[in-house]
This record gives C-alpha cells, sequence and structure tokens, in this order.
C-alpha cells in the first residue's frame, strides 16, 4: 500500500511572462519544481514521484530533480496540453502497487510537508477524494462574464466558501474513474477541469475538505514569486 505523488510541472508560465517554463524558475536559487519535490520527499508519506515535463524539457527536469533530498524515485513524462491532459499522462505511466495518489502543483513550491500528511491521512482513513482549502477573506460576487462593467448576479455567504489547494489526494481507482470520464479532448485550458477533485464530484462521489495552508500558496505572477521569496527568508 504505498503512495504516489503526481507534481504537475507541464506548463508554461505565461503569466509569469519568464522564457522558461514556470517550474524551472528559480525562487532562492532553487527551481519552484525542486522545491515542491523536496517538500514532498520530506512528508516521508509519499513513496514515488512522476513528474509531468514541458515539451522538450524532460531531460532538464529529470537533472533538476537529481537532488540528495529528492529521496523518493522519480519517472518524468511529457504532459499533455492542459493540466488535466498532464494529470491524466501521469496517472498512466503510474506503477503498480500505488493505492493512493496525490496530485501536487509546482506551481505550489512551498507546500509544507505537514500538509502533504494531512491529505494522505484523511484518504488512508477512509475518504476516497480529499482536498486542502482555506476560508477566502475576500468577499466574492458571481458575476455575467464579459465587457468592462460585469453585472453582478449575487453575493455568496463568504462563511460557506473555502479557496482550494493542492495537493489533493485520491485513491487512485478513483481518480482513475474520475479522469476517464472526464477525459479532456480539447486541448484547452479553458474547457478542461480546473482541479482533479472537479472531476470527482462531476462523477457525484464526495470531495472532503482538510484544513489548507497559505505557505502552499500558489505562484502564478511575478508578484507572487517576490511574496515566496519573503516567506523563504523568514
Ligand atoms: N500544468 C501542467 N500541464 C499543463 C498546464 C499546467 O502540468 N499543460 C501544471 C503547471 O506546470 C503548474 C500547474 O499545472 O504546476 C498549475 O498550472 P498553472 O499555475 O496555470 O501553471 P502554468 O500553466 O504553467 O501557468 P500559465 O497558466 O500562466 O501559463
Ligand atoms: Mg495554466
Amino acid at each position: 500500500m504505498t503512495t504516489l505523488a503526481i507534481l504537475t510541472a507541464a506548463g508554461s508560465g505565461a503569466r509569469l511572462g519568464r522564457h522558461l517554463p514556470k517550474a524551472l524558475v528559480e525562487l532562492g536559487g532553487v527551481p519552484l519544481v525542486l522545491h515542491a519535490a523536496r517538500r514532498l520527499a520530506a512528508s516521508r508519506v509519499v513513496d514515488a514521484l512522476v513528474v509531468t515535463a514541458p515539451d522538450g524539457s524532460g531531460d532538464v527536469v529529470a537533472r533538476t530533480l537529481a537532488d540528495p533530498a529528492v529521496t523518493v524515485p522519480v519517472t518524468v513524462v511529457d504532459g499533455g496540453p492542459t493540466r488535466q491532459a498532464s494529470v491524466a499522462a501521469g496517472l498512466a505511466a503510474a506503477g503498480t502497487g500505488h493505492d493512493v495518489v496525490i496530485v501536487h502543483d509546482a506551481a505550489r513550491p512551498l507546500v509544507p510537508p505537514d500538509l502533504v500528511q494531512r491529505v494522505v491521512a484523511a484518504v488512508r482513513a477512509g475518504h476516497d477524494a480529499v482536498v486542502p482549502g482555506l476560508p477566502v477573506t475576500d468577499t466574492v460576487k458571481q458575476v455575467a462574464p464579459g465587457g468592462d462593467a460585469e453585472l453582478v448576479l449575487s453575493t455568496p455567504d463568504r462563511a460557506g466558501l473555502r479557496a482550494v489547494q493542492t495537493p489533493q489526494g485520491f485513491t487512485r481507482d478513483l481518480l482513475e474513474r474520475a479522469h476517464k470520464a472526464g477525459q479532456d479532448r480539447s486541448g484547452s485550458e479553458a474547457d478542461a477541469a480546473t482541479d482533479d477533485a472537479g472531476l470527482v464530484e462531476a462523477l457525484g462521489e464526495p470531495v472532503h475538505m482538510v484544513r489548507g495552508d497559505a505557505a502552499a500558496a500558489k505562484i502564478t505572477t511575478e508578484r507572487d514569486l517576490r511574496i515566496a521569496a519573503l516567506e523563504l527568508e523568514d
């Protein structure tokens, strides 16, 4: 009974706007994908890693992850055109014997190992799909998207809203079933699922939430990278 982590790193990082894939951008001198892999390994609840690499960057990703702190076996596979397709490619490359799979974004490099433990423990405790989440601090409004002045439709009660992070954890059977049912053939991020739990929800299966951690924040823009650099200094 072992746990596999799929580490998604195949995105281009368009919003960061560097001339290299986001996963290879450095934070404190260490590429984001290596930060994330070190922290997954440090959790001691991950037995193997499958990493989705951007087109043409498989070798550099493999070399980047050859690090003494990445104490688990690493397999690098080519990602797909969308995050959802990348996760599916990672699942297809998963070896036998793993009964639990967690999916983590290299774009969340500073994930605390105890968050990884919390997610895996909840799956092992019998919840087949588990996501970390945090209360939202902004008021959130539903709008009719489009135009300079979008029409506000409603204001959902903030007390019942959570911002969702990764890693998300699943029994392997359920995650495979969810990806099969929701297979993304569009190749467009706009049509693909934004997280794996959404595919499970689409099957009508329950998803549970554990407490997330602000340190697992996602890096999308240069500003996020600067904030993460400050966290590293602490
Ligand atoms: N990802 C992936 N395969 C894709 C697209 C995204 O493995 N085809 C991964 C990214 O590498 C990242 C995670 O999914 O770790 C979350 O995606 P996001 O933050 O959107 O990263 P990018 O797609 O790289 O960034 P952008 O959308 O700005 O291009
Ligand atoms: Mg993206």
